[in-house]
């Protein structure tokens, strides 16, 4: 097809979109104006080509009523916005966004194992109140992380750039997943296989979700599971927000049943639960594990890319993020 219709439903690095313009017809929305199944229905008939967000809804209803959609490119990793079965029946192709991000997300997942840990938001919220009077040998105690056990819910890309980096710090991996990693990258990272997350979150100073959410993981972690895992432990969450009973998660926190949680998404964004926002030991981040200038110009870049690839009639099995339900 010559001159697709490209819609993106919000700014992205420019050169992504200078590049979809040399292809195409580019109209680009604003921040949010395409998070409703409405405002989507209404534009999307005028379109061959949708480059979304995570936070877009592209729902069986959307897809029907896009009678020219060739391709729905998700400007993520995660594509539980989309209903890919629905896509596939249509004929839609649709794309995810894998490998790119992997290092950017390795190292945030570090990053908040560090802050919470560490106590940084609390100790700095202390500082800029102006409340730190000198050093404290009793001030923000926190967890060591060498000689811990690191257990990890999901060992994709993201979960082993995360165990890596973990080792390096002295940490021992454990891992849950629905299938067990091959005896060759088990060795290579020294992680254990455990074959619950019961199990998993029992034994683990850290429990980490990597994992994608489905139906299958969707409260994943809830009351059960955290007052399995020991009072001195913490939860870190990169993955998506539903893989987390939020008010389960919310009473546990309050009640010191885990020493604390990094969070960087949550069970309805934008929202965040207000009994997560008054717990005293939880570190929150706005979704921002890829945000790095190089890994958001190439999460565009691949979505891009599949959308060009499509239109230049590539089969299916030379477009290798090409997903299918
Ligand atoms: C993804 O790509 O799924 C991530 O959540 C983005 O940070």
């Amino acid at each position: 097809m010559k001159n697709p219709r490209i819609l993106i439903t919000e700014p992205i690095p420019q050169t992504v979109i200078s590049h979809l313009k040399e292809f195409g017809e580019v109209t680009v929305g604003e921040k949010g104006q395409y998070n409703s199944e409405e405002a989507l229905i209404d534009v999307l008939k005028n379109y061959d080509a949708l480059l979304c967000m995570l936070s877009t809804p592209v729902t069986k209803k959307v897809l029907r009523s896009a009678p020219n959609l060739k391709i729905v490119a998700n400007f993520a990793v995660g594509y539980n916005n989309i209903d890919v079965k629905t896509a596939t029946n249509l004929d839609i192709k649709v794309a995810n966004t894998p490998d790119v991000l992997t290092e950017a997300c390795g190292d945030f997942a570090m990053a908040l194992l560090m802050a919470t840990t560490r106590n940084f938001y609390q100790a700095e919220t202390y500082l800029r109140e102006g409340k730190f009077k000198g050093w404290e040998p009793l001030g923000f105690l926190g967890m060591e992380l060498r000689g811990k056990t690191l257990g990890i819910v999901g060992m994709g890309r993201i979960g082993q750039a995360f165990a890596h980096r973990a080792k390096a710090f002295g940490m021992n991996i454990s891992y849950h997943n629905r299938s067990r990693l091959p005896k060759q990258i088990e060795e290579e990272l020294d992680c254990s296989f455990i074959s619950t997350t019961e199990e998993l979150a029992r034994q683990s100073d850290v429990l980490s979700l990597n994992c994608p959410l489905t139906s299958e993981t969707h409260h994943l972690v809830d009351k059960d599971i955290l007052t399995t895992m020991p009072k001195h432990a913490i939860l870190i969450n990169i993955s998506r927000g539903p893989v987390v009973d939020e008010e389960a998660l919310a009473e546990a926190l309050h009640n010191k049943e885990i020493a604390g949680a990094g969070l960087d998404v949550f069970e309805r964004e934008p929202e965040v639960h207000p009994r997560l926002l008054s717990a005293p030991n939880c570190t929150m981040l706005p979704h921002i594990a890829s945000a790095t200038f190089e890994t958001r110009e190439a999460i565009g870049m691949l979505a891009a890319k599949a959308i060009i690839k499509v239109f230049n009639g590539v089969p299916d099995k030379e477009i290798s993020n090409l997903v299918t339900g």
